[in-house]
């Protein structure tokens, strides 16, 4: 039998190797669960913010269907294409960007990359340049070079592109450009704007430029210039998978959606709202998070979309009927609509929210520092993430967060008709997002947003 001392002894050795052992076997299994603790005590902000970086709502990027399109064309050393640099908002500057690239890749040439034209405000539209043509500002301005070069080089590596006309300078055949545009290349223009039938193109374009530069006398490099081109391609004629993907070759800039990030943070924090940073949308039945609402009352949209009553009543009626009580206020209005829609609204007992109201610190001078056009694409952001949205009709930006969200989801969206006549009203909906008065230029914005 064993003496206390002894015991007591022997213990000094055993207990700690018993440990040692247990200590050993738990931390290995535990490894696995390593990443998941770190993740835990990671500020919870930043987390959010970059897990909503790192998932897009509709899922990595894939194009293969561009890949696609582009082998199937003829591409032409020594043939350039350029674009003239739109001004306008997120939505009329990325439809322009897409089709300038769209028909660069029907022609078979290579791309220098559009500009922007920075609008100085609301109010005068496009600044005065002393009469000359404008050359804009980088498509920086509102998206992310990297993507596009990464993306574009990927999946049509065919085209070739160059940033700016500057890197050609020493091409002096490229210095005077021909003009080229759909309406002399393509007669079918549906609506005097949508392209019948874009199978013809290619050879429509073959033809034109043939006729300004044959090719079998063709020595020297050659450069023409498409006009600003808007609502062009019928992207239901496209190839879906192409239609879904083409668009997100431009995406924004990143400092601009880490504010969404933020401003979706705050909103889920301060109003107790569920939203996944590193989900998708939420399912139909869990679509009640908050509706984001986009009120486009802007000087500049006085003469193309209906009045402030209207829109707004259009807007608290659906809030009023949705049973949602958080409304996000996507709008760049003035102060006084401002609080005149949110008294409205507060009539059928939903709160509004703006991004104003939501950053703080560095975040709200960041936000403050963005011009009127890039803020407007921090609202596209958190638009995308609501589990539902309205808007008006009339709308490029509205469309742009509608269809996206609709092909996110698989979901095409029906046209319901309300009046008869001059007074017939249609509305579009996919159940999760909704857009009033598509009549006229809805209709158009429907068949050729590429999102
Ligand atoms: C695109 O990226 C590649 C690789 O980083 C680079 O070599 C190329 O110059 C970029 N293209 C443009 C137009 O900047
Ligand atoms: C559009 O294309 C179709 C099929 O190619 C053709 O039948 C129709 O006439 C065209 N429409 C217009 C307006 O040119
Ligand atoms: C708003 O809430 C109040 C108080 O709960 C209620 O009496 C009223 O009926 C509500 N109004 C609407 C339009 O839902
Ligand atoms: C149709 O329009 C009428 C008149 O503007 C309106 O009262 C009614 O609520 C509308 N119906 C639907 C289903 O939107």
């Amino acid at each position: 039998m064993l003496t206390s001392p002894r015991l007591l002894q022997l213990l000094k050795i055993v207990v700690p190797f018993v440990v040692a052992v247990w200590l050993l076997g738990s931390i290995i299994p535990y490894r696995a669960a390593y990443d998941g603790l770190t993740r835990h005590f990671q500020d919870e902000k930043e987390l959010f913010i970059s897990d909503f970086l790192s998932h897009e709502i509709d899922g990595a990027f894939n194009g293969q269907s561009i890949a696609e399109l582009c082998a199937s064309k003829q591409w032409t050393p020594g043939l350039f294409l350029s674009c003239d640099p739109p001004a306008g908002g997120f939505g009329q500057v990325k439809n322009a960007h897409l089709n300038c690239v769209r028909f660069a890749i029907e022609m078979g040439a290579e791309l220098i990359v559009p500009r922007i034209v920075k609008r100085l405000d609301v109010a005068k539209p496009t600044p005065w340049n002393g009469g000359g043509p404008i050359k804009g500002v980088s498509l920086e301005y509102f998206f992310d070079f990297l993507f596009l070069n990464r993306s574009l080089s990927q999946s049509c590596p065919q085209m070739k592109f160059h940033r700016s006309l500057d890197d050609l300078w020493d091409v002096p055949s490229l210095q005077q450009p021909h003009p080229i545009s759909l309406a002399t290349t393509h007669t079918d223009l549906v609506k005097g704007a949508i392209v019948n039938d874009t199978t013809l193109l290619a050879d429509q374009i073959k033809t034109y430029i043939g006729k300004i530069s044959p090719s079998e006398k063709r020595t020297l490099p050659i450069r023409f210039h498409l006009p600003v081109t808007n609502w062009a391609f019928p992207t239901s004629a496209e190839n879906a998978h192409f239609t879904h993907q083409f668009g997100r070759i431009l995406t924004i800039r990143k400092d601009i959606l880490r504010l969404s990030a933020a401003v979706l943070y705050a909103l889920s924090k301060r109003h107790r709202i569920g939203i996944n940073p590193r989900g998708g949308l939420p399912a139909q039945h869990l679509k009640n998070t908050f509706v984001a609402i986009h009120l486009r009352t802007e000087q500049d949209a006085k003469y193309t979309l209906p009045p402030f009553d209207v829109q707004a009543d259009d807007l608290v009626d659906y809030l009023a009927t949705s049973k949602v009580k958080i409304a996000y206020l996507a709008t760049g209005t003035t102060l006084e609509e401002v609080s005149l829609f949110t008294k409205m609204a507060s009539e059928v007992n939903v709160t509004v929210v703006r991004k104003e109201d939501l950053l703080e610190g560095e975040e709200l001078k960041a936000l403050e520092a963005l011009t009127w056009d890039q803020r407007a694409m921090v609202d596209y952001g958190v638009m995308l993430r609501a589990g539902r949205m309205a808007g008006p009709g009339g709308s490029s930006f509205a469309w742009e967060v509608a269809l996206k969200r609709g092909r996110a989801t698989g979901d095409d969206g029906v046209l319901v008709r309300n009046g008869t006549g001059e007074d017939v009203d249609l509305t579009w909906s996919d159940g999760r997002s909704t857009l009033f008065r598509v009549q006229g230029m809805g209709e158009i914005l429907r068949e050729t947003v590429w999102s």
